[in-house]
């Protein structure tokens, strides 16, 4: 008997689509993505791009993160983890805007470009302005010898393999990963951060393979229920916190792939405006997990309902109360809250995935998409 397979199925491994594929690479690319840099039996980072240059860190008055698309959600992530960890204050720019802004920029300040290709124009702009203005220019980048991995002083490389998908799915999580390991190791460095919460935080990190391995079951789940949505023509996701990113990026994934409308909102502001819009025709994402917030969350959720909206809740395993209050429930395993983003983006990408496939969408190249910009 003879298996006729094209190139294109050997690429894609058995998977429908590149972006499938992708998902399931996760427990893999993360694995990859944090493979040597931590070590002494996980109470030390070494990221060499930190090591080479302690100075720069140590006496850095500011990180500015220059990002876009997926890339720029990974970098609000990111400037959340150096304030709180690395106790450096950090602000993120859409690398468009930085470019034209006529920027304050000093030798002091470190300037982090977030790019998967490393090709896109404005973050290529924006890091030469950077430079002429005399900041220290560190790249996250997944392309190896890319235009911004070349232009930037020193960086760190994701690692997480190519990426072929047009909605960035492992790069995000890769990117995510990679900030929490710079601001552990800028924090180590700064002596922000005590060892045991290091140690605690390092083996969090190297749980994290196994943790996507057990959220990635979810997988049927969300097809069955992606099936009842595939009618709305306009979707919510509230996040809060270090979800508050993962909300955006969700919506993100929704409208690329499936070209439904969606805004990601932080939970608190949906009071000031998507509130009025909420309607049986209008589901609304909610990423609850278990965590200093959750009390609010839950009222939020209870707005929802209370105007007719149903509600997928992403929620931690044991949550008693918001499975009683939500249409639908998907469970992830308990993770410190600073990782959770990249546990929840799992369920977030394969939602998108499931209602963009049942839509008959390309979910590889979506419409007018381009996997690098590199013009303006
Ligand atoms: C395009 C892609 C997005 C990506 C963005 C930034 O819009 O479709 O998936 O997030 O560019 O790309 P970069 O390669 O700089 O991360």
């Amino acid at each position: 008997q003879t298996l006729r397979l094209s190139v294109s199925q050997l690429e894609k491994g058995g998977y429908p689509h590149f972006m499938l594929k992708e998902i399931f690479e996760q427990p893999n690319s993360i694995y990859d993505c944090i493979r040597g840099r931590i070590v002494n039996n996980g109470t030390e980072i070494k990221l060499s791009g930190i090591t080479d240059h302690p100075d720069r860190f140590i006496n850095a008055s500011r990180i500015i993160i220059v990002a876009c698309g997926t890339s720029w959600h990974a970098a609000l992530i990111g400037a959340r983890l150096f304030e709180s960890i690395a106790r450096i204050p950090a602000q993120v720019e859409y690398a468009s805007e930085f470019r034209y802004s006529n920027p304050i920029v000093t030798p002091q300040d470190i300037v982090i470009a977030i790019s998967q290709s490393g090709e896109t124009a404005d973050t290529l702009a924006a890091i030469k302005l950077a430079k002429e203005r005399g900041a220290f220019v560190y790249g996250v980048c997944n392309v190896v010898s890319s235009s911004i991995a070349r232009e930037t002083d020193t960086g760190t490389y994701i690692h997480v393999g190519p990426e072929i998908g047009v909605a960035s799915t492992k790069a995000f999580t890769g990117q995510v990963t990679v900030l929490t390991m710079l601001a552990l190791a800028i924090g180590q460095l700064r002596c922000t951060i005590s060892k045991e919460k290091l140690t605690e935080m390092a083996h969090a990190l190297i749980n994290l393979p196994e943790l996507i391995k057990e959220t990635l079951k979810l997988n049927k789940n969300i097809e069955r229920l992606s099936s009842i949505f595939t009618y709305a023509h306009n979707f919510l996701y509230l996040g809060r916190g270090y979800n508050y990113p993962s909300a955006l990026e969700g919506a993100l994934k929704l409208k690329e792939i499936s070209y439904i409308h969606a805004e990601g909102y932080p939970a608190a502001e949906m009071k000031h405006g998507p509130i009025a819009l909420i309607d049986r025709e209008m589901p609304t994402v909610v990423i609850a997990p278990t965590d200093e917030l959750h009390e609010k969350i839950i009222s939020n959720i209870q707005q929802v309902k209370a105007r007719g909206g149903s509600v997928i809740a992403i929620v931690t395993r044991g949550d008693e109360t918001i499975p009683e209050i939500a249409d639908h429930t998907l469970e992830i395993p308990p993770v410190p809250e600073c990782l959770s983003p990249i546990i929840v983006s799992i369920p977030l990408q394969l939602l998108a995935y499931h209602i963009a496939v049942m839509k008959g969408c390309n979910v590889d190249m979506p419409r007018n998409l381009a996997k690098s910009v590199t013009v303006e």
